[in-house]
């Protein structure tokens, strides 16, 4: 089978790694890939991921079995449609489901009409309705730009003046472009984060394990929002007991929906929660794997990750294709100075294949490229640490003595990845 992987980060080279230890691979190229993959022996072809007329003319050249997209951008943009229209499978949903991810009203509206637990909002395409909106409510308040904005279109706003700030930065002085034509003001849910993913074939939905994100740049949840610094699972708020009740109220009503309105979902739906007092609640959707959550999640996954994204394309997955190794798994954010602002490129990095060589540990590129045989950084978030071990802190263990092999200057990560799991299970 030959696969094509659309993307180059750290989530694309955790799906390559994982696919290509499948006995049916026999070719993996990706779109445009990183140093890392192509250290590796993969063929990275330097095709855009907004490109879909020119991906759909790649994997028809290479007569290609199976696309495999990694981040949303061309799944917004229709990436699977594209793809079908050309004959080639595709793991992702149709640009209708993407709108989940796309557009923050589409997903609110959705929830409405599927009966999911959110956050209650409103939404606004006027910025003075919006402003007057704000004025009469009590801080906190979290305000969104409706489309995508690299992870950076959320304010939690803490004060009154805070959220007027928000609305006119997205609304008036447009910083995420078009994402801000319409925002969603929410009310500002309290607990701690979850991360819920779910193989999907349209009807059914089959949940991976429970996984935590940190999107915070600094230790302590401190400091700017970023993509994500780090990753890990189990997460022990939301224990393995938990997680077929929670796909039945987070997951399962929004395939049904989505089935019902004659767009079956296909991939990974994945739901972003606020464990809250009164229960879990969605803060987002994505419609593919989470950077980093994938990486660590993949390292537990047992089953042949093309079996599984076969059956989704097919409308053939059960639970008995998906199955995770009883191990915690957890990455830790190699990131450049100044991420997720401004941050230098080129910087030499050493020491990964030490990493590698402790056993039970992955390096996976996020933002890497191959200079004379040599690994530069070319991106912010520059690698993902990831490591198995027999519980949470193990792996947290193991990880940082393989982040400890590695040497790159100008660099940071945070310290605390896992810790507000390992203090949970220490509690209980
Ligand atoms: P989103 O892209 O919608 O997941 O938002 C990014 C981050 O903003 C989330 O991971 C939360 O930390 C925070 N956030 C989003 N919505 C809310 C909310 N209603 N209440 C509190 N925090 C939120
Ligand atoms: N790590 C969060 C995301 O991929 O959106």
């Amino acid at each position: 089978m030959r696969i094509l992987v659309i993307g180059s980060g750290g989530r694309e080279h955790a799906l390559v790694w994982k696919l290509k230890q499948s006995p049916r691979v026999t070719d993996i190229i990706v779109a445009p890939g990183n140093g890392g993959m192509a250290r590796e022996g993969v063929r990275c072809i330097d095709v855009d991921v907004s490109d879909i007329l020119g991906l759909a003319k790649l994997a028809r050249s290479e007569k290609v079995d199976l696309v495999v997209p990694g981040p949303e951008l061309p799944l917004t943009l229709g990436i699977s449609n594209a793809m079908t229209a050309a004959g080639v499978p595709c793991f992702g949903p149709d640009r209708y489901c993407a709108q989940l991810e796309g557009s923050k009203f589409f997903a609110k509206d959705l929830m409405g009409r599927a009966g999911v637990p959110t956050a209650a909002c409103a939404v606004f395409e006027d910025a003075d309705a919006a402003k007057a909106f704000v004025q009469k409510r009590d801080a906190p308040l979290v305000v969104k730009a409706d489309g995508l904005a690299a992870g950076k279109g959320v304010i939690v706003a803490q004060t009154t003046q805070e959220a007027l700030d928000a609305v006119s930065d997205i609304m008036e002085k447009r910083a995420f472009g078009e994402a801000g034509s319409k925002i969603v003001i929410e009310e500002c849910l309290v607990g701690e984060e979850a991360s819920l993913l779910c193989f999907c074939d349209g009807k059914t939905a089959v949940p991976l394990a429970s996984a935590q994100d940190h999107k915070a740049a600094w230790d302590g949840d401190k400091g700017p929002n970023t993509g994500g610094m780090g990753a890990y699972t189990p997460a022990p708020i939301l224990p393995d007991d938990k997680i077929e009740e929670v796909t039945d109220l987070v997951i399962r009503p929004v395939l049904a929906q989505l089935a019902k309105e004659d767009h079956p979902f296909t991939g990974i739906l994945y739901a972003g929660l606020m464990m809250t007092a009164d229960g879990p609640k969605v803060l987002e959707y994505n419609v593919r794997f989470g950077d980093p959550e994938c990486q660590p999640l993949l390292m537990r996954l047992q089953s042949d990750l093309v079996d599984i994204m076969d059956a989704c394309i097919n409308g053939t997955l059960e639970p008995s294709l998906v199955a995770f190794t009883p191990k915690a798994a957890l990455g830790v954010v190699v990131a450049a100075e100044g991420y997720p602002g401004k941050y230098n490129k080129g910087m030499p990095i050493t020491g990964i294949d030490k990493a590698d060589a402790l056993g039970d540990v992955k390096v996976f590129h996020s933002g890497t490229s191959l200079k004379d045989g040599e690994i530069c950084s070319s991106g912010g978030r520059v690698l993902c640490v990831t490591a198995l071990g027999d519980d949470l802190e193990a792996a947290q263990k193991r990880a940082y003595k393989a982040v400890g092999c590695i040497a790159m200057p100008s660099s940071y990560y945070r310290s605390d990845i896992g810790q507000k799991g390992v203090a949970r299970l220490k509690k209980a």
